[in-house]
């Protein structure tokens, strides 16, 4: 069975009426030899109200990558049988197209968003809430997916629509694929609970530290805990591949909302 960490925090917010507690699941890339059970069993046995998954659990919803994609539905599938799962969208559902942003010959294999709507209706008819650069309102709290901006045409995020979450009256949760979009389009804004994932930990993890980040570069700032006391960062879930993971292992993240 796979080694999992599994990651704990305490948030205070007292705009969320009493305690919540949500497991964020990211970053699964689901493949061949793609083993959920060490996820579901840290779900089972932390009993979240919510799972949060914001984004590359699946590699490519185009249909030209159907191998892989078993694992990915068979998580959301059992993790909906928990609880509620929100799900938002990653550069690698769209198979990772335009993750390297300094490399320009990339640009040639962009392909904007498209998925296999037949894909699509499978995360339906697993349980999850899809939320693709929109919200939804569950229980008095706002849940947000900023899809991510790479797979998106001019390849930056389209955030118009957080304007109206922003302004909203409840509690609000953002899911949001990258963390290095904290900085530049969310610092500001009105939003209680950040999730991310993206990074994966750095890749390698010196001193506690991770190396690189697709989106940051060296030594990145946002890829893994909480930052301003309000974005969490999962250092994702996908074992050690072409480049091994050192240091790092594959992470689920627990964060209970505390509103004392
Ligand atoms: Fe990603």
């Amino acid at each position: 069975m796979q080694k999992l960490a599994i990651s704990r925090y305490t948030i205070n917010n007292q705009r969320f009426d009493g305690k919540i507690k949500y497991a964020l699941v990211s970053d699964l890339h689901s493949g061949k030899k793609t083993d959920i059970e060490p996820i579901i069993k840290a779900l089972k046995d932390n009993s979240p109200d919510c799972i949060l998954m914001p984004g590359d659990i699946f590699e490519r919803l185009d249909g030209s990558r159907p191998e892989g994609k078993t694992a990915g539905y068979e998580l959301i599938k059992r993790a909906a049988e928990i609880a509620p799962v929100y799900y938002s969208i990653g550069n690698h559902e769209n198979g990772g197209t335009g993750s390297w942003n300094m490399i320009k010959w990339r640009k040639s294999f962009f392909i904007e968003k498209y998925f296999e709507q037949s894909e699509l209706d499978k995360i339906f008819n697993c349980g999850a809430t899809f939320l693709d650069d929109g919200f939804v309102i569950e229980d008095g709290i706002a849940y947000g997916g900023l899809t991510s901006g790479l797979i998106n045409k001019e390849r930056k995020p389209h955030v118009d629509w957080l304007d109206e979450f922003c302004k909203l009256e409840c509690p609000k949760v953002l899911l949001c694929h990258h963390p290095e979009y904290y900085k530049k389009y969310l610092k500001g804004k009105n939003i209680d609970l950040i999730v991310a994932g993206h990074a994966h930990g750095g890749q390698w993890r010196i001193f506690g530290r991770g190396v690189f980040a697709p989106g940051q570069g060296i030594f990145p700032k946002y890829t893994s805990g909480v930052h301003d006391g309000r974005l969490v960062i999962s250092r994702g879930l996908k074992p050690s591949g072409k480049i091994p993971r050192i240091f790092n292992t594959p992470e689920i993240v627990f964060i209970e909302i505390n509103n004392s």
